[in-house]
């Protein structure tokens, strides 16, 4: 358990609806080589937040006019499939699932190393299967495990979580029920992404308000998270190496 001294100094802890202490994330699960037919893929979730991710390439690009001769590029599509919320969600692109796309990519980008692959693409398609809240990290920490498992070059995993506060305190990890708290100062939902082994942020997205003099704190307790996840996504790639071995 992380220390907690120094935690929401300008607040007391909460009790929060599932029992989880303010910078407890929720129970992770992690597996690598869940699609067989692609070249590395993963699952990857929070609680009831589920995350596959399937990486194919790195493979020519077509049209031509997109390759770039320099390098390769990393092309990211998320999507919710339509069961995976309460509302089913109608199939196919939307302004959400772009705007999330590119961001993944962002947040990957910078652990990538497509330069011995000019003219190429790597496809990294990310899907929820079960959503509630904190998708677009669930779907980074997947893609970040399958793109390790093709055997694509990488400076570090990435790993991805989001933080938020519900009403004046801060928490680690929310639920949609978390997301959607309305009382007081309501709910701030802030996604962050950060290299594994560095301080080095790839994602921070906020939708809410928070006092500029909190978010060093958001900061503090996401790379605390993000410390976690990283053994999470670590012990999963090194069991299909394991696993691999065996047979
Ligand atoms: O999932 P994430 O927190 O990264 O992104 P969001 O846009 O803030 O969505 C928050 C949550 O709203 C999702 O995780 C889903 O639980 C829910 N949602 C939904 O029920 N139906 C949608 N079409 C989109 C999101």
């Amino acid at each position: 358990m992380p220390d907690l001294s120094g935690i929401n100094k300008m607040t007391k802890e909460i009790k929060r609806s599932d029992g989880r202490r303010v910078n407890e994330l929720r129970e992770m699960k992690a597996k690598v080589g869940v699609v067989p037919n692609a070249d590395g893929s993963a699952m990857f979730a929070f609680g009831n937040t589920v995350a596959i991710a399937a990486v194919y390439g790195p493979r020519q690009l077509h049209p031509q006019h997109m390759q770039d001769p320099s390098r390769g590029i990393l092309r990211c599509n998320y999507d919710l499939l339509s069961f995976s919320v309460y509302d089913r969600k109608r199939p196919g692109p939307s302004r959400r699932s772009q705007e999330i796309s590119k961001v993944t990519e962002w947040a990957l980008q910078p652990a990538v190393d497509l330069s011995a692959f000019p003219n190429n693409v790597v496809d990294v398609q990310i899907y929820i299967l079960q959503a509630d809240a904190g998708t677009r990290t669930a779907g980074i920490n997947a893609a970040s495990m399958a793109l390790a498992h093709a055997g694509i070059p990488m400076r570090d995993l990435v790993c991805s979580v989001a933080l938020g506060k519900n009403d004046k305190t801060l928490i680690v990890d929310l639920t949609k029920e978390e997301e959607d708290f309305s009382e007081g100062e309501g709910a701030t939902d802030f996604a962050i992404a950060k290299l594994g082994n560095t301080d080095e942020f790839s994602l921070m997205q906020m939708d809410g308000k928070i006092q500029p003099e909190l978010v060093n704190e958001v900061l503090r307790l996401g790379k605390e998270a993000c410390d976690e996840i990283l053994e999470a996504q670590k012990k999963a790639l090194k069991e299909s190496v394991e696993s691999e071995e065996e047979k």
